[in-house]
């Protein structure tokens, strides 16, 4: 027996690695200089720290370390992304279109339509049945206008891995802009700037085992130079583009997690996988009526979302309480909307609303697996047993 609570709601945010906050507690304690203090010791020791952790995070996507920013997380990576881009190509008179998917997370699609509110024109593709988006769907969106083309890299609902390195291709032989919000592939799946053509790049330490608090945005510095309008005025830290006393003990985190991905990443992605696919088959092979949202293969190891007919999953969230996932309905409000991403997909409002997310990571085990399984199991049941008179008939299989 397992013990419970289980936590399966990885895409979220991960537990902070031990390894990672044994790293970091000295620079709590001991070692507190303000890195930019750079005239005496602790300084020098905090700025030390904070450029072995850029070339850490750097190494884990082929970059450099002077082409890493430290932010707050991606929620304010993707902000600096596309209102930085998107101010300084408007100065730069490059032009004012930008183009985005109606599946990215609302930390790029917020920002677009604050874009768009200010002028510039916003063209948000459509996703297909396994929510992806195809290279010739952007191509033919870009105009002589478009400055900046953003397509994250993996769902975070679904797990969609999109085809960015030919969308990178696409955008730098048309020499505009190709940012990625790559929060949920980062340390999960391989990902590498210089080969998929990505010049802009945003991720977070929460989702790879280290601290919240902490992100970085990857700024191209090579074919071609990205320049970008800061958010905040101040210091001049991260050369100029993000102002503000460096968090060195959550950077230190961020840079060992980094590494950790980049040495554990082959492995762990493997087992995860396997233990994906054995909590999809446990789960659809003990039941009727479910089927799986987001593509079969081309997606992250980790993650799994089904769609089970006739239970709601915010009572399937509630009756699974030794269980933390999340269900594909916002259950902020009285009314919850069913997510925007499978609906994107082609759901129905009541598959949407029938859905849940499992999260797997890098702590989870074959016997928590093996517990979901029977649990999942045992609550569907129950709830369908509340409503005899349907039937469980598979409901369109949308494995794409
Ligand atoms: C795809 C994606 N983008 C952006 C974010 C925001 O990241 P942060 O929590 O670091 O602001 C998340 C986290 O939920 C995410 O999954």
């Amino acid at each position: 027996m397992p013990s419970l609570p289980i936590y399966l709601d990885n895409n979220a945010t991960t537990r902070t690695d031990p390894r990672v906050l044994e790293a970091m507690v000295p620079y709590f304690t001991a070692r507190y200089g303000n890195a930019a203090s750079r005239h005496h010791v602790f300084g020098r020791d905090a700025e030390e720290a904070v450029q072995q952790a850029r070339e850490q995070v750097a190494a884990l996507l082929g970059a450099e370390a002077r082409e890493i920013v430290f932010t707050s997380g991606a929620t304010e990576s993707d902000n600096l992304a596309l209102k930085g881009a998107a101010w300084m190509q408007r100065q730069l008179k490059k032009g004012d279109h930008l183009v985005t998917a109606a599946t990215e997370h609302h930390a790029v699609l917020d920002p677009a339509k604050r874009l768009q509110r200010e002028g510039f024109s916003l063209t948000v593709l459509p996703v297909d049945r396994a929510g992806r988006v195809t290279v010739e769907q952007v191509a033919a969106a870009l105009t002589e206008r478009t400055i900046l083309v953003s397509i994250m890299a993996a769902n975070n609902e679904v797990g969609t891995l999109q085809p960015v390195a030919e969308i990178g291709r696409l955008c730098k032989e048309r020499g505009i802009l190709f940012h990625s919000d790559a929060v949920q592939a980062v340390g999960k799946v391989p990902l590498d700037v210089q080969a998929a053509g990505i010049d802009l790049l945003s991720l977070t330490a929460h989702k790879l085992y280290g601290p919240k608090g902490v992100g970085a945005l990857y700024v191209r510095r090579r074919n071609p130079h990205v320049r970008l309008e800061p958010l905040l005025d101040g210091g001049g830290h991260e050369r100029g583009l993000r102002s503000g006393t460096l968090p060195v003990p959550l950077i230190v985190g961020f840079g060992v997690a980094c590494e950790l991905c980049r040495h554990e990443m082959a492995e762990e992605s493997q087992r995860l996988l396997r233990l994906r696919e054995k909590l999809r088959a446990g789960i659809m092979d003990g039941l009727k009526g479910v089927c799986l949202n987001g593509p079969a293969e081309e997606r992250l190891p980790g993650n799994l979302n089904l769609s089970f007919a006739g239970v709601h999953g915010e009572a399937l969230l509630i009756g699974l309480k030794d269980l933390a996932v999340s269900s594909g309905s916002a259950c902020t409000s009285a009314n919850p909307e069913p997510s925007y991403v499978l609906r994107a997909m082609g759901l129905s409002d009541e598959l949407a609303h029938a859905s849940i997310r499992f999260g797997l990571g890098r702590f989870t085990t074959e016997e928590e697996i093996d517990w979901a399984i029977r649990a999942v199991i045992r609550e569907v049941q129950r709830l369908r047993a509340l409503n005899p008179e349907q039937e469980f008939a598979n409901p369109i299989n949308r494995t794409g």
